[in-house]
């Protein structure tokens, strides 16, 4: 068992970032709004997938009650994030505005695919946010109270 990204969220990081990665490739202002989102997200994914999203993978197991390898280093990812965590939230609304930038321009020229594309990436954002980052945050606290030390 290893401390990874659970495939699900690698997954859809992926499809969001081929998506991305097409829409800049695109001409005039589509292409310039879905780059400047490019130049905000980049950076942030790195960080998710260096520290707040890999704990996840050993989150069933440990919902199990199993005593997880790797325990030490989930607790350390997971202080890690909390310490971030101020900082990841302005990412996320930097990117949002970056998305809000990309709708309009795609909003004007009739692509539907990019204006889905950006709000799939927001409410990505809204599920990490709700979701993911706490479930990160609570997992290295239940492997603290289990007597785990980082
Ligand atoms: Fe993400
Ligand atoms: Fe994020």
């Amino acid at each position: 068992m290893g401390t990874t990204v659970p495939k699900s969220i690698r997954e859809e990081h992926e499809e969001l970032h081929q998506d991305l990665a097409r829409a800049t490739r695109q001409p005039g202002a589509v292409g310039e709004a879905a780059r400047e989102v490019a130049r905000v997200l980049h950076p942030h994914f790195v960080a998710e997938e260096e520290y707040a999203l890999p704990p996840l993978g050993l989150l069933s197991a440990v919902a199990r009650g199993e005593m997880p390898s790797g325990a030490d280093q989930i607790i350390a990812m997971s202080e890690h994030l909390r310490e971030e965590l101020p900082r990841m939230l302005d990412e996320h609304r930097a990117i949002a505005a970056a998305l809000d930038g990309l709708i309009e321009a795609a909003k004007r020229e009739g692509q539907a695919e990019v204006v889905h594309f950006a709000e799939k990436l927001k409410l990505h954002a809204k599920t990490e946010e709700e979701v993911l980052y706490p479930a990160t945050l609570i997992l290295g606290e239940v492997l603290r109270r289990r007597g785990f030390k980082a």
